[in-house]
């Protein structure tokens, strides 16, 4: 592990200082997206949870990706029931939680359902109602959702109050994220959106990376694009995944770990949730919000 020891951070931290947990905040929900399929939501949302975590926070990790779930299959874990028995009413979302590595929560849900991929919009949002009844302590509530822009991705993205777009520096992930944000914007309300570049060679091209989709979206949509940071391709990723661990927990030295804990910290700064109490309340009248402006605009 010595090539971990002399890495440098593409994130190149100024202020390290580590931000102070507080005893009871709103809890902040974050869902985490792409345009196009594998470009590492799932690795970002784990070991953003995972970092987080490391950093005393409550965590709450949903696998939003309905019908073609692997945040258990990425950390090891075997869920005996998931989604799927909360959309048949056969367990509570309470009963389905599981525990994770480094005290993170987990809502697991089913790979290879097809009727986990066509729920109705009145089913997603009874999902997402659900957590107003978890009666868990959460800070952070991170949410993996699927590829593309299923009406799923956009239920739960409109509903979090951060939306995370993941990208790659190639044209049919750009083109994809640039769909995604276009439609989350002009149709779902979503404003604010912060972009992460994953499997970077270095800060500038993150930085490269970003500039050219802001630059597009300023000129043609109505949205404020924040530049989360970057991960860089990393070994010691694909590593980890093979062992099933986050990267994060089984690599923490290493340049995409160090990478994971800087945005764990840079989500600490971003503006405070606003929400009466620690609970998911906050989710859930988001969605209300936003259906009763949907409604309003059909
Ligand atoms: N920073 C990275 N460095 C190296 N490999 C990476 C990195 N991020 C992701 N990968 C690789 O890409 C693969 C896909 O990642 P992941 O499953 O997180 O993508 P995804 O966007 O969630 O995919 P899907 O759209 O299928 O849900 C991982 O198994 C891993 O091998
Ligand atoms: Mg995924």
């Amino acid at each position: 592990m010595a090539d971990q020891a002399q890495v440098k951070d593409v994130n190149d931290v100024k202020n390290p200082k580590p931000v102070a947990p507080s005893p009871r905040r709103p809890v902040r929900v974050i869902a985490v997206a792409s345009g196009k399929g594998g470009v590492g939501k799932t690795n970002v949302s784990v070991n953003l949870a995972a970092a987080l975590a490391v950093e005393g926070r409550k965590v709450l990790l949903m696998d939003a990706d309905l019908g073609l779930a692997n945040v258990d299959i990425l950390l090891g874990l075997h869920p005996r029931y998931d989604l799927r028995h909360v959309i048949s009413g056969e367990r509570t979302l309470a009963e389905i939680v599981i525990d994770g590595p480094l005290g993170i929560h987990i809502i697991p849900a089913s790979s290879g359902v097809a009727r986990m991929t066509e729920l109705s919009s009145a089913e997603h949002a009874g999902l997402i109602r659900a957590f107003s009844d978890l009666d868990i302590p959460v800070d952070v509530l991170i949410v993996d959702t699927g590829a593309g822009i299923a009406d799923s991705v956009l239920s739960f993205a409109r509903a979090a109050q951060e939306v995370v777009v993941v990208v790659c520096d190639e044209p049919s992930s750009i083109t994809d994220a640039y769909a995604l944000i276009k439609v989350l914007s002009r149709d779902h309300g979503v404003t604010r959106i912060h972009i992460l570049a994953n499997m970077v060679r270095d800060s500038a091209q993150g930085e490269k990376l970003f500039a050219k989709i802001a630059r597009v979206a300023e000129q043609f949509l109505d949205v404020n694009l924040q530049y989360f940071g970057a991960v860089p391709h990393d070994d010691f990723l694909r590593k980890a995944v093979q062992r099933q661990a986050a990267v994060v927990e089984a690599y923490p030295r290493s340049k995409s770990a160090l990478a994971m804990k800087t945005l764990a910290k840079r989500v600490d700064k971003w503006s405070a949730p606003i929400a009466a109490s620690g609970r998911l309340e906050f989710f859930v009248e988001r969605l209300i919000e936003q259906e009763s402006t949907f409604e309003a605009h059909q």
